[in-house]
């Protein structure tokens, strides 16, 4: 693994107060996050719903973060170029929720945005081998899609060092994600497994600052990368 890799801190707004929202997100800024996650849900892939194209809209003229549109919807394919309209310069689709991955992989991308491909913590690493190639990057879920606050499940750290290797076998060019339960606890472990973009929530907007949760994720990544 190269020792110069960029590491991204993404919030996820999930987790924080929807009715200061413009505020959290300067808040995370100083702190030195460089994506802002934000949580698509249908109340049909998951059982939750939240929010979709106007919020997403309205955050990509509020804030010069980019934005990380993760899609845990039924059929994203029938979205997801509205998403990259609606100014997500990242867009990623569950493998468990869309039987045409390569057509929307490529249309995100054709739309002008990075594309993502997402597999959920039962889904083996083996059901990306054939998505990376028309991928930017791969998000493994530590956590079932759903919720915020969530227990982080262990065994995703093996899935990110067999995910590391089969990218670096094949000389793809795709960055790794990983979403659920990261905190100060778990971060080194997931950054030298090979995540480069780290999403949390509760560990940041559960906090009193999240502006200094996101300095201390950062910090507690520095000696791995
Ligand atoms: C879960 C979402 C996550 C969630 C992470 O379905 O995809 O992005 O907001 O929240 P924490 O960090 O609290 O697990
Ligand atoms: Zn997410």
């Amino acid at each position: 693994m190269s020792n110069d890799r960029t590491i991204d801190i993404a919030p996820s707004i999930l987790s924080a107060d929807f009715s200061r929202l413009g505020e959290e997100i300067e808040a995370v800024k100083r702190g030195g996050a460089t994506i802002l996650h934000v949580d698509v849900m249908d109340g049909h892939f998951v059982p939750n719903l939240t929010v979709g194209l106007p919020v997403v809209k309205s955050l990509a003229a509020a804030t010069d973060l980019p934005i990380d549109a993760h899609l845990m919807i039924s059929e994203p394919g029938r979205y997801a170029q509205q998403f990259v309209e609606a100014g997500a310069r990242m867009v990623s689709v569950h493998v468990e929720a869309d039987a045409h991955l390569h057509r929307t992989l490529n249309a995100i991308r054709t739309a002008g945005a990075q594309a993502g491909v997402v597999i959920n913590p039962a889904t083996p690493v083996a059901s990306l081998v054939e998505a990376l190639p028309y991928a930017d990057y791969a998000l493994v879920m530590s956590v079932n899609p759903g919720f915020g606050g969530q227990k982080f499940i262990k065994t995703s750290i093996d899935k990110l060092r067999r995910l590391r290797q089969m990218i670096e076998e094949r000389k793809l060019n795709v960055r790794i994600e990983i979403d659920g339960g990261i905190d100060l606890e778990n971060i080194g472990a997931v950054v030298a497994a090979g995540a480069e973009i780290i999403v949390a929530g509760s560990a940041i907007f559960g906090t009193g600052s999240p502006e200094n949760a996101v300095r201390g994720l950062r910090e507690a990544t520095v000696q791995w990368v």
